[in-house]
């Protein structure tokens, strides 16, 4: 069920499960459905009176793991959007919900299609954004357009490379001959802007400003913020019908530092505040086997809460 002929090998998945415990006639609510892997395990549990809610941004993605849950009989909705709307299509609905996941980032089967642009290997327009429905800017119209420094300070920030002054200025001064337009031109000069410490990388040198352009056109950083926020607010006003219910489980996977921050950050303020328990004592890595099963699960971190009640003074 969760292998990769799906396309994504869904990470933690024992630990996901015995953390959020879905149960028969539970609301789930997976914000990044991906290619259901996740959402078909937990689905497996909430019987015909449960429902599972999906979200994803990206279309190709929703509907494939529409049919995955369709043909297992879970019940089911699927929602085309980002999970920062999800309060809003939930009180349409007139739903409120038991476990919250989401499984931050991009899938594999995303990363390894190079028409996407998320990666060098193959050749292809530098595009990289999650959902292709409406008119937003891809990465080519966003080098475009930035400035020098502006530029710096992504790469920095996003993708932590050291080399992010000098693979900036190479980008501007590339730009005054022709757009760049393509994956392995990006590459390129990356690389070259690395020089000869290109060689002594033991990835390749343009890794980290792919992966800092992807968070950046997909805007992932203040997305994770906002759904922090909502989550936030669910808490305080899970005794008074807000989305999400008392007891409820909260789980969220992340890849990198800068996503994993901020969700550290709000679980322990929530925890101070009394709107939450740990779940999880701390973080959840995968174990050896699952890495070497699944070598994209490396930088995996998992933490969980299960919703307490509000701060009742004493
Ligand atoms: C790591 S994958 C999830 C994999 C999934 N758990 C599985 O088992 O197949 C992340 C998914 O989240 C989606 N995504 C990323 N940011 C999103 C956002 N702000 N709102 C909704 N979906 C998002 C991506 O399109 C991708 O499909």
């Amino acid at each position: 069920m969760s292998g990769i002929e799906h396309g994504h090998v869904p990470v933690l998945l024992d630990e996901i499960m015995e953390a959020l415990s879905p149960g028969p006639g539970d609301v789930v609510l997976d914000c990044t459905l991906g290619r259901g892997g996740h959402a078909l395990a937990m689905g497996g549990r909430i019987g015909q009176d449960g429902l599972l809610i999906g979200v994803d941004r990206d279309a190709d993605n929703l509907a494939y793991a529409g049919k995955r849950l369709e043909e297992e009989g879970v019940p089911h909705l699927t929602i085309h959007d980002s999970f920062v709307s999800i309060t809003r299509h939930l009180a349409k609905l007139e739903r409120s919900v038991d476990v919250v996941l989401a499984d931050l980032g991009v899938s594999s089967n995303q990363l390894d299609t190079p028409a996407r642009g998320f990666g060098f290997q193959e050749d292809a327009p530098l595009d990289m954004r999650l959902d292709h429905s409406g008119d937003t800017e891809d990465v080519r119209g966003l080098l475009a357009r930035i400035g020098e420094s502006e530029l710096a300070q992504l790469i920095r920030t996003f993708g932590e490379d050291p080399y992010a002054t000098t693979i900036a200025r190479k980008i501007v001064n590339a730009r005054e001959d022709g757009p760049i337009t393509t994956t392995r031109q990006l590459a390129d000069l990356v690389k070259a802007a690395y020089g000869a410490k290109a060689h002594a990388s033991r990835v390749h040198p343009a890794t980290r400003t792919f992966m800092a352009l992807r968070i950046a056109i997909n805007e992932e950083i203040p997305s994770l913020e906002i759904l922090l926020d909502l989550i936030s607010r669910g808490c305080e006003t899970a005794s008074a019908g807000g989305w999400i219910n008392e007891n409820a489980r909260i789980g969220i996977i992340s890849f990198h530092s800068l996503e994993d921050r901020p969700v550290k950050q709000a679980f322990s303020r929530w925890q101070k505040q009394g709107l939450v328990a740990g779940l999880t004592s701390g973080v959840v890595r995968p174990g050896e086997a699952e890495i070497q099963a699944n070598p994209r699960s490396r930088s995996a971190k998992f933490r969980a809460v299960q919703v307490t009640g509000p701060n009742r003074p004493k």
